[in-house]
């Protein structure tokens, strides 16, 4: 590949740093294409590593959380054994391949009685370490050999309180290989603190790249979300790195003059919350996340491929961090469920209360205003008329998720 010119790098400080990831269009095929939408589930969701929830969600040995991956077309559980230790296994039974625990949803969480999970159609119970525990009639079957019958076993890793799982049976990395330099990037947040979640979610008619992509720049900040995000008009994406089939970037917002506050921002960020404990606490950033300490950054929000974007805030206006992340789980090659997920640590006062269902009021008309352009974004692309699309330096994210797709897909 051609040395960059110096007209090149300065249009494209970022984007040029990385040569492999070239600067030209990259091409619509992967959005719209059924039957690479059909390799994609061997290809990327059965080799990856896939976050299914935090060890928050099941503290206590007993505790489970089932997840329905239909990319994958399977439904994992997640369960703390006697032990403490996470375990994942496919939610089937291994007598004739009934769900163990039925789903509410696309997640559930719940607890064993006993640390037994029971099929309900013949009552064969497993323990929380994935043996097969008891079998009604035994003497019945022919020699059965409960050994050989224990649920069938997933790959579960966890990274910094976020369990994760991988399909493949033979997993060619663990999680942090995996992670590359993110394992590093984003250990030491304090994401343990903030117990206290909110998710919305929807089906979205797109595909699930188009989702993902949306979510991984500030470009469209803006327009997008000039109603909303007002004091957003002037943000400024820096702080780009890329590592594998990852990247990361920060978002800061200098103050705009004379831009004022809503009423109830101005209230929340003047009144109700007054304490100097209130945010931002950029002692509580890890080193190498707005590694300036600039009082003015928003959020990093580095992106995992296959399909997480994570995004790390400084608790501004809160006593404690926030942070929340999108996952984009794919459906259909044109259908994608989206959940967008708030961590906060646990409220005190009722001001606290107030700030967090302010967060959770702000974010939903902001991810509104993100989902409302993807499904016309969708529908037109399949249209076929656009075969590439140019990208920004802005948008080196998506350029970096698009070469490690190809990577993974070979094609
Ligand atoms: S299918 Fe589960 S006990 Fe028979
Ligand atoms: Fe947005």
């Amino acid at each position: 590949m051609a040395a960059a010119s110096d007209e090149l790098k300065r249009a494209m400080p970022y984007t040029t740093r990385y040569p492999e990831l070239g600067t030209g269009p990259i091409d619509v095929a992967p959005l719209i294409d059924p039957d690479l939408f059909e390799l994609e589930k061997e290809k990327i969701f059965r080799k990856t590593w896939l976050l299914v929830g935090r060890e928050e969600e099941i503290p206590e040995p007993g505790d489970y959380k089932v997840r329905q991956i239909d990319v994958a077309s399977t439904s994992v559980i997640v369960v703390r054994d006697k032990t403490g230790k996470i375990n994942a296994f496919h939610n089937l039974c291994t007598h004739r391949g009934n769900k163990i625990i039925q789903e509410e949803g696309a997640q559930t969480t719940g607890r064993t009685r006993s640390h037994l999970m029971t099929c309900r159609f013949h009552a064969w119970s497993f323990s929380t370490d994935g043996k097969l525990h008891g079998v009604p009639k035994e003497e019945n079957f022919n020699k059965l050999d409960k050994n050989c019958l224990g649920l069938k076993t997933i790959h579960c890793e966890q990274w910094q309180g976020f369990i994760f799982i991988n399909l493949d049976k033979t997993p060619e990395k663990n999680l942090v290989e995996y992670l590359e330099g993110m394992a590093d990037q984003f250990a030491g947040y304090p994401y343990h603190e903030s117990t206290v979640s909110y998710r919305y979610s929807t089906v979205l008619n797109c595909n699930w790249k188009v989702a993902m992509y949306a979510f991984s720049e500030g470009y469209h900040v803006p327009t997008i979300h000039a109603a909303t995000l007002p004091s957003l008009a002037k943000i400024e994406q820096i702080d780009y790195q890329c590592f594998g089939p990852h990247s990361t970037s920060a978002l800061y917002v200098p103050p705009v003059a004379g831009m004022q506050p809503t009423p109830a921002t101005g209230n929340l960020g003047g009144r109700l919350v007054t304490s100097k404990q209130h945010g931002p606490h950029l002692d509580l950033l890890p080193e190498k996340i707005n590694p300036e300490r600039r009082t003015d950054f928003q959020f990093e929000f580095p992106v995992f491929f296959p399909n997480l974007v994570l995004h790390l805030g400084a608790g501004n206006g809160y006593p404690g961090m926030t942070y929340f992340h999108h996952q984009f789980w794919p459906l259909s090659v044109g259908q994608t469920l989206w959940e967008g997920t708030n961590y906060f640590r646990p409220p005190k006062t009722p001001s606290e209360r107030v700030a967090i269902a302010h967060t959770n009021a702000l974010h939903r008309n902001a991810w509104l205003e993100d989902t409302s352009t993807m499904e016309d974004t969708y529908a037109a692309l399949c249209s076929g008329a656009l075969d590439e699309m140019v990208l920004m330096d802005e948008e080196i994210m998506i350029r970096n998720t698009h070469r490690a797709w190809h990577e993974y897909m070979g094609v």
